[in-house]
């Protein structure tokens, strides 16, 4: 079964495995320092108790969230687990007020950047050389609408 929930420190090894195997870029330490200052918008996948996928996200003004991290287990992409994890990090952007979403991906990266525009996203600009190994990235947005309050 596959279940969303939130990150608990015991699984830091599970997360640190799955950044190895799909970025191998951040820090180890970045992910205890979102536990610690947005653990609300650190989720994780879990399918028959095996953490297979994570998102962190936070706000980074009133009206602007920011995804900074979703990864599945390339042995279980493709199976609609990437997209609940966003799904559940847009809807705890939107329940905090948010009403925009913004991340940034790998122009390499045709297949998150094709993913990421399937849920509503849309490249806003090309930022410069924004990897620490050189690469650029594209600046994607989603509008979550005005608010009806
Ligand atoms: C991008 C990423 C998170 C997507 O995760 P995922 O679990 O594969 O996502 P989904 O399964 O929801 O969607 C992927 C594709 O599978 C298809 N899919 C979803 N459920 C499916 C199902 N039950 N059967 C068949 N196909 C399915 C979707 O249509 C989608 O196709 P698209 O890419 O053409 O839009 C994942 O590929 C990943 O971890 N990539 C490496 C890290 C990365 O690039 N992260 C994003 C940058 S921060």
């Amino acid at each position: 079964m596959n279940i969303i929930r939130k990150f608990q420190p015991s699984d830091f090894p599970s997360v640190i495995d799955i950044e190895r195997r799909v970025f191998n870029e951040h820090d180890p330490y970045l992910y205890m320092q979102f536990y610690e200052t947005c653990s609300e918008g650190f989720m994780l996948a879990e399918i028959n108790g095996i953490v297979v996928g994570y998102v962190v996200g936070f706000q980074t003004s009133r009206k602007t969230g920011r995804i900074f991290s979703l990864a599945v287990l390339p042995e279980y992409q493709n199976r609609g687990i990437g997209s609940n994890l966003l799904e559940e990090i847009i809807n705890y952007l939107r329940q905090r007020g948010a009403f925009e979403v913004i991340l940034e991906v790998r122009v390499s990266n045709i297949k998150a950047k094709r993913f990421y525009e399937r849920h509503g996203f849309y490249q806003v600009r090309v930022l410069k050389r924004y990897y620490n190994d050189g690469e650029d990235a594209y600046l994607m947005r989603l509008s979550l609408g005005p608010r009806s309050s």
